[in-house]
């Protein structure tokens, strides 16, 4: 896929599609950072990957926290000296009806799912542009694009990162760095796990393939934006969703 010895930066690479995405990017070559919030998975993962003979470093990073993010990208320069790929996947729900749900849960969603994503990606942009040479890939959701009952804070953050994915193609793409988004679908990890049965099936029943995503079906999206086989992509928010609707 012609991302060998490239660096990669997964934010929410611990668990789910990050981690099937750490796991793709690296049996690619690439040399992956997984940057995640949760110490304990990050940990384990990056053992099993040294152990596979895979260049990954974990650091540990609250995307939501800008001291944070920039300490993450401090790390990786002063470990690899530069960064080709950033993968803005981390991201959280906090579900309840519009007429239930708290500003808490509002602000903890959009301060993850949207804040996360600018942060991330303003902080590595300086060095992709020293470079004339990047690719940012970030995570919406079905939900961002067509809406989903529960999801208000959810879904708006999703929009959000459609709208910022556009605006940085537009600005960014004289400079050599191509922007895309993936959208996936229901996709089979602990963020669908924690929704009522009743509902998974609802979901997987409307889906073409009568199946949920795996987490892999994901990843391999994300490669496919990350390598230069896709370098005419650009603004794109490529839906990964078994054909959920068309
Ligand atoms: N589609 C259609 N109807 C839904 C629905 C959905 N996704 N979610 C809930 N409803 C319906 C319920 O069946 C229920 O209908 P009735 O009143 O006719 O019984 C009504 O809405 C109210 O639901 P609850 O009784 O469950 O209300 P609650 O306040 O206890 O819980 C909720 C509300 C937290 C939103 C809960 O219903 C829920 O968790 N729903 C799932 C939300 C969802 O789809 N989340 C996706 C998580 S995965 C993800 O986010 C990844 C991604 O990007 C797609
Ligand atoms: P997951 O819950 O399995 O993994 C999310 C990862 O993000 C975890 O490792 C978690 O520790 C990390 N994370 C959460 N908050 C963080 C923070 N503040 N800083 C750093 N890391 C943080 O979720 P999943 O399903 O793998 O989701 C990955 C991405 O895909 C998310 O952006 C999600 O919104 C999106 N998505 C998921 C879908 C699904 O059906 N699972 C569908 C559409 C989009």
């Amino acid at each position: 896929m012609g991302i060998q010895n490239k660096v990669a930066i997964i934010t929410g690479a611990a668990n789910g599609i990050g981690s099937a995405a750490v796991q793709r990017f690296a049996e690619e070559g690439a040399k992956v950072v997984l940057a995640d919030f949760d110490q304990s998975a990050g940990k384990s993962l990056e053992k099993e990957m040294r152990e596979k003979g895979y260049n990954a470093v974990f650091i540990q990073v609250d995307v939501a926290n800008r001291e944070s993010v920039d300490a993450m990208v401090e790390q990786t320069l002063e470990q690899f000296g530069e960064i080709h790929i950033l993968i803005n996947n981390a991201g959280i729900t906090r579900d309840a009806m519009l007429t239930k749900m708290t500003a808490e849960e509002f602000s903890q969603v959009l301060d993850v799912n949207l804040k996360g994503v600018f942060n991330c990606t303003q902080a590595v942009v300086p060095h992709m542009v020293a470079n004339q040479y990047g690719k940012i890939i970030s995570t919406s959701s079905v939900s961002g694009v067509y809406g989903n009952v529960g999801q208000t804070n959810y879904a708006a953050s999703k929009a959000a990162v459609v709208g910022m994915t556009k605006t940085w193609a537009k600005e960014l793409g004289r400079k050599g760095i191509n922007v895309n988004a993936v959208a996936p679908g229901f996709t089979a990890t602990k963020m669908v796990a924690k929704m009522p049965d009743k509902i998974i099936e609802q979901m997987r029943s409307v889906v073409a393939l009568q199946r949920l995503a795996e987490p892999r079906d994901i990843a391999n999206a994300y490669l496919f934006l990350a390598s230069d086989e896709s370098s005419y992509v650009h603004g794109h928010v490529l839906q990964v969703d078994g054909g959920i609707m068309m």
